[in-house]
């Protein structure tokens, strides 16, 4: 399915993780529309791993658990239809899926058709246990033209990890995005590590193949399958999280538990300045905007200063602190320079922080701020007359 801007929606795993079932999922759909998740854009309700008998039919077709979805998927996928939500689902390119279930690999027609048949309009497709006689690629392919055969519109969300040069292949797969990350944890080392790991990714995000960096751990607060007592995060670093994927146009999948969401969790997840920014229409690449020359590429992961240009002619301006200490302080002499406003040029930038709604004029191209640790900044820039 063609979608220009990155899906947004809630995904099973990271809190649920093998413990799923029709209750949570549907409880889950219901509190997405009574929260205002739905309003502000969250659609897709996706089914992860661990939901089918482990055995096919006698026709060969995946079959749903009973005792876990006990009115079947079809069923689920009205009622979430109903709500006007969109369903989304699992599987994998391997012989079986990454929890031992069965998987896609040569019964990718029988199975998209049976997604389709299901009314799904979103598949996750894994990479465990695959053949190492075909590509990947060709096995992602393999999985396009099958949905492509049954008809029906189907986000195609690739998942193997950014592994085996995934960003080199899978945009000819036919994927509307694709995992370009290893699995996140609920902890700031994991954020900032996947956030790291983009920095030489950032130029295979393309408008309709997103670079997807894993379903957010936004408050889960070291509760649930992938918190493993890590801890969780402080607000300000799940703020931190929530700004860096939208700056960076990963899907939004949620993956707490919204039917026990926190205010400080719906008040993050439901920032509209971020959302719109993630939804960019214009799909322009972020950008780093400080330490040019490359000779600090420790600084450019630890204190990125990004860019992005809007399609309604603005600029939105990420200043980040992943350093260790006390709250510091920023400079970015280069700010107007850098994102192609020379001093020449008569004009300067009009900064709007988009938590506080404080309006400053850059000066001299100098801006500073301070920044909290593991925290960021983000502004909303216009370009006016000096
Ligand atoms: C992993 C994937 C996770 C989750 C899990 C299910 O490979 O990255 O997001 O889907 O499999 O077993």
């Amino acid at each position: 399915m063609v979608k220009n801007t990155p899906a947004m929606g809630w995904n099973s795993w990271n809190t649920f993780g093998l413990d799923i079932n029709e209750e949570v999922v549907l409880k889950t759909a219901e509190n997405m529309v009574k929260s205002g998740l739905k309003d502000v854009g969250y659609e897709y309700v996706v089914v992860d791993d661990c939901w089918s008998l482990k055995e096919r039919d006698k026709d060969g077709k995946l079959v749903a658990d009973p005792e876990k979805f006990p009115h079947g998927m079809k069923w689920l996928s009205d009622k979430i239809h109903a709500m006007g939500l969109k369903f989304g689902m699992y599987s994998c390119a391997g012989v079986v899926t990454c929890a031992g279930y069965p998987s896609s690999y040569e019964h990718e027609f029988v199975d998209a058709q049976t997604f389709a048949d299901w009314g799904v309009d979103y598949l996750k497709y894994d990479f465990c246990f695959h053949s190492s006689h075909l590509s990947p690629s060709l096995l992602y392919k393999r999985m396009n033209a099958a949905i492509m055969a049954t008809g029906r519109d189907i986000l195609f969300s690739a998942c193997s990890w950014g592994e085996e040069g995934t960003h080199e292949w899978v945009h000819e797969s036919g994927a509307d995005s694709y995992r370009s990350t290893c699995d996140i944890w609920d902890n700031w080392v994991s954020i900032k590590d996947i956030f790291q790991s983009q920095l030489d990714k950032q130029q295979y995000n393309y408008k309709g193949c997103f670079n997807d960096m894993d379903m957010l751990v936004v408050g889960m607060r070291g509760k649930g399958f992938v918190a493993r007592g890590l801890g969780g995060c402080t607000d300000t670093e799940y703020f931190t999280h929530f700004a860096l994927w939208c700056m960076y146009a990963s899907p939004l999948m949620l993956g707490n538990d919204v039917n026990n969401m926190d205010d400080e969790t719906l008040k993050i997840v439901t920032n509209k300045d971020l959302i719109r920014i993630n939804q960019d229409k214009r799909c322009c690449q972020p950008f780093l905007i400080n330490h040019r020359d490359n000779s600090h590429p420790e600084l450019q992961k630890e204190m990125p200063i990004i860019a992005k240009y809007l399609d309604d002619g603005k600029i939105a301006i990420m200043i980040c602190n992943f350093t260790e200490g006390t709250t510091n302080r920023w400079n970015s002499w280069f700010l107007t320079e850098s994102v192609g406003v020379p001093e020449s040029s008569g004009k300067t930038l009009k900064m709007r922080d988009i938590m506080t709604n404080e309006e400053t004029v850059v000066t001299n191209g100098l801006f500073t701020t301070p920044v909290e640790t593991h925290g960021v900044k983000v502004f909303i820039a216009e370009i006016i007359d000096k």
